[in-house]
């Protein structure tokens, strides 16, 4: 087992009505000038958004609306920034999905700093403070609100890139499943997808420890149970709650430590996908996740092979009780396509005329020749070529 170093200060609090009950004394300990950035609307049509003004209405309230899903630099960040800098901005409170959560990390780095906040976001100048974040989250997918981490779009040149820093954990989290009552179904989809690719970004390792596979496997079958049943009764709280515990803690690392590092490398293909494409990510992981399986099975030799072969035998094994490891690919692969999700590039909308475009720029900016299965630019070509073929016959 490795060594760890492992701080997580986030505070959670979990559960029905926790903003109407604990939001107002969360942010006494905050000043009286907040920033309350959202997205495209889905608060306002929630009434979410109304309850937060009339909770806070004895604070000085300023808003950062319309912030994308795949957030922008150009003008989200920037923005947000100017806001805060003008207008001496306490706390932010962020409302909505990861990807406004993102976003507003990437402001409360960007706005103590007078760097280009863009040298910021690619840590080219160290973060040294950030703005306190408090943040309600409405939608289980991405984990932001118990990380360090933020993406953000750079839609100019394609770049979608993760910012770090451990001034950028949300000091609170608010985690109302009842929130997820009201997302698209596809939302819902992606969310599972993408946090089932987080844990599976963690158990396919070299080093790995008996209780964090366990821990895993638990988590992955938690939510292919439980999103079968919100696809019938979308207003199940504890199915609901199942998912959103799991993937609050998909991104933390708290899954996997102890084990050594993949190299997260589904995510950094999707990356590029949503970067170029500007598709929804828990989608373009799921596409991408069986062909990096039979990529990754069929392209290895010797030691590596072997864990390869246990790697994935097991994870199917443990998840959909399957034997051998064509089987645990086909069955991640079937179990997505089942539930609803696309399974190839055509279906959402790209061709393959970037593909050796975008190998490329994962090549070159994501370190994968390093990571533990090794990808160069043409093992990553292939993949995204598999990723146009469907995979039933
Ligand atoms: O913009 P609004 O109107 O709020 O609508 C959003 C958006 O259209 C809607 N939505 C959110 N909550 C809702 C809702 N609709 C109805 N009811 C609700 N309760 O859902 C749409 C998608 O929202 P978004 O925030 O983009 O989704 P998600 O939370 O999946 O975030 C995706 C972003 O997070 C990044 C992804 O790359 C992507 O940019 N990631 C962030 C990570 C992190 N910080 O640790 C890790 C992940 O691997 C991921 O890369
Ligand atoms: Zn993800």
């Amino acid at each position: 087992m490795r060594n760890f170093d492992y701080q997580t200060p986030t505070r959670l609090i979990f559960g029905k009505d926790v903003v109407e009950k604990k939001l107002k004394g969360v942010m006494e300990q905050f000043g009286k000038r907040v920033l309350i950035t959202y997205g495209g609307g889905s608060i306002k049509r929630s009434g979410l958004y109304d309850q937060v003004l009339q909770i806070l209405q004895d604070k000085e309230i300023y808003e950062l609306p319309g912030i994308e899903p795949n957030p922008k630099f150009n003008p989200s960040v920037l923005d947000g920034v100017r806001i805060c800098k003008e207008k001496n901005i306490d706390v932010i409170l962020s409302v909505g999905g990861g990807s406004v959560l993102d976003c507003t990390k990437a402001i409360a780095g960007a706005a103590c700093s007078d760097a280009d906040p863009w040298d910021i976001v690619t840590s080219k100048v160290p973060t040294l403070k950030a703005i306190p974040i408090v943040d309600i989250i409405t939608l289980a997918a991405t984990g932001s609100e118990y990380d360090s981490g933020g993406v953000i779009s750079r839609t100019e040149t394609n770049d979608k890139l993760a910012y770090f820093s451990p001034h950028v954990f949300p000091a609170v989290s608010f985690i109302d499943p009842t929130y997820t009552f009201t997302l698209p179904v596809m939302q819902t989809l992606a969310g599972v997808a993408d946090c089932i690719n987080h844990i599976m970004e963690q158990y396919f390792c070299g080093e790995h420890i008996m209780m964090n596979d366990a821990f895993m496997e638990g988590a992955v079958k938690s939510l292919v149970k439980n999103v079968k049943t919100v696809l019938e009764e979308p207003e199940n709280y504890d199915a609901r709650a199942e998912i959103f515990y799991a993937t609050t803690l998909g991104c933390n690392g708290i899954y996997s430590l102890g084990n050594s590092h993949s190299g997260w490398p589904m995510h950094a293909i999707e990356h590029a996908l949503s970067g170029h494409y500007d598709i929804t990510h828990g989608v373009g992981l799921a596409i991408v996740t069986p062909r990096w399986m039979r990529h990754i099975l069929q392209a290895t030799t010797g030691q590596l092979h072997e864990q390869v072969v246990e790697r994935i035998t097991s994870f199917g094994n443990h998840v959909f009780g399957t034997d051998t490891p064509e089987e645990s690919i086909q069955a991640i692969h079937d179990f997505y396509e089942g539930i609803g999700i696309p399974m190839t590039l055509q279906e959402v909308g790209i061709d393959d005329s970037r593909i050796d475009e975008m190998a490329r720029h994962i090549a070159q900016n994501e370190g994968l020749d390093k990571a533990w299965v090794p990808l160069h630019e043409e093992d990553i070509a292939a993949i995204l070529r598999d990723c146009q073929v469907a995979m039933n016959n």
